[in-house]
């Protein structure tokens, strides 16, 4: 079987690249390596033990995509490529519409004319906006807060509108909590591109010492230490997801959406704390306001992923989930190359 990978490049593409070698599946990965670059491609080479098929293009191109779909005989695409930096979404809304309903429509165009029907997305919990519930599971409302969100939002019924106008395509709607960690032998993992958005290579930047403290953003929330909640996720969790998600597919069942967390929510301070203990290191943090748009508690109920698809997510601990995210950060501190200009 052969699986194209949109942004197989970048953090969640590489990880689960890696997976579905390991399953037996051959590769293809389009990624422009706006925010990865070529030796990633090389380490998914080393850990699935196997070729991969890469193309820098920009999946937004008609021509490049469709020089993918006529060159390989895909069988299955997963769609990670898309801008995610919600904070530059705020300050480049027409940069992330474009880039990321581009890149979904001009990908569903190219699959139809290909007779490719079978599609996994990339989406988000940002869809559920400010939940009135908790754990949520995917029946909840969706709403946004910043045009990131919407895109996924906006990508999704995309998605629904050729799914019913094109009853030969199946659609799988992931909805990712929040992932970190990175890969067992510390080869590939989340790449630290300038000032991260994300708390998680926040805290290992300070960590290895590239950035003096972090800011703890908000302690007023209504949860246990005023800091505000979330459900973490191994990436090589969510990547086997992916794995159920293309079998479940290629098994002829129908569109469907999953939530993808663990259902255990922590605190900003609780993940801090754990992160001092994982690293031996001090982690300064500074209390700072709320961030915008940001909600107090995002745990997932995953239940049907459980149930529909088989998926055990097998990485609960939290520490031992830190702990991977450090052994590759403390060995990579600039990323995937030695040199100072990180992004490439
Ligand atoms: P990432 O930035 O590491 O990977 C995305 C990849 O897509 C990068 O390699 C980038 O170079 C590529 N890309 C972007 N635009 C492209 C285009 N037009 N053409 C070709 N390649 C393009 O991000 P990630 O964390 O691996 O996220 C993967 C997907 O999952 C994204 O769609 C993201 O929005 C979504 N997601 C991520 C998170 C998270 O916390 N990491 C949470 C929810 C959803
Ligand atoms: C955000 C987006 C989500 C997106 C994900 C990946 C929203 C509401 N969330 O998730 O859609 O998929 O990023 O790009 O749109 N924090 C700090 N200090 C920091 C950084 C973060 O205290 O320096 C806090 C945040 O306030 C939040 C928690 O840590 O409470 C987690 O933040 P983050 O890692 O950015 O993820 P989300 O905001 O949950």
């Amino acid at each position: 079987m052969k699986v194209l990978l949109t942004g197989g490049a970048g953090y969640i593409g590489s990880h689960t690249a890696v997976e579905l070698m390991n399953a037996g599946c051959d590769i293809v990965i389009a990624d422009d390596l706006s925010n990865s670059c070529r030796e990633v491609v090389k380490r998914i080479e080393e850990l699935g033990k196997k070729t991969v098929r890469f193309y820098e293009i920009d999946v937004c191109g008609e021509d490049a995509l469709e020089q993918v779909f006529s060159e390989n005989d895909i069988d299955a695409v997963i769609h990670f490529a898309g801008k995610k930096a919600v904070g530059e979404s705020v300050a480049k809304p027409l940069m992330y519409y474009k880039n990321n309903l581009d890149a979904t429509m001009n990908l569903l165009e190219v699959m139809q004319r290909h007779d490719v029907d079978k599609l996994i997305f990339s989406s988000s919990a940002t869809v559920y906006g400010v939940p009135k519930v908790v754990p949520i599971d995917e029946k909840q409302p969706t709403w946004c807060t910043n045009p990131y969100g919407w895109t996924k939002y906006m990508s999704e019924q995309i998605m629904r509108d050729v799914c019913a106008a094109n009853p030969k395509l199946s659609i799988v709607l992931l909805r990712y909590f929040n992932p970190i960690g990175a890969h067992e032998s510390g080869l590939i993992g989340e790449k630290p591109n300038g000032i991260p958005n994300n708390l998680m290579p926040y805290i290992t930047q300070v960590a290895v010492g590239k950035l003096k403290e972090l800011g703890v953003f908000g302690n007023d929330y209504d949860t246990p230490d005023g800091t505000c909640v979330r459900d973490y996720i191994h990436v090589t969790d969510l990547a086997q997801a992916h794995i159920l998600a293309v079998k479940y597919l290629m098994e002829g069942n129908e569109s469907n959406i999953f939530n993808l967390g663990n259902g255990v929510g922590f605190t900003v301070k609780e993940v801090i704390e754990t992160a001092r203990k994982v690293t031996g290191k001090p982690i300064k943090a500074v209390e700072e306001g709320r961030r915008a748009g940001d909600p107090a508690v995002l745990i997932a109920s995953s239940e049907k992923a459980k149930n529909i698809l088989g998926w055990k997510p097998e990485h609960a601990d939290l520490e031992e989930i830190i702990a991977s995210a450090w052994k590759w950060h403390s060995s990579h501190p600039q990323g995937y190359c030695s040199v100072q200009k990180e992004d490439k």
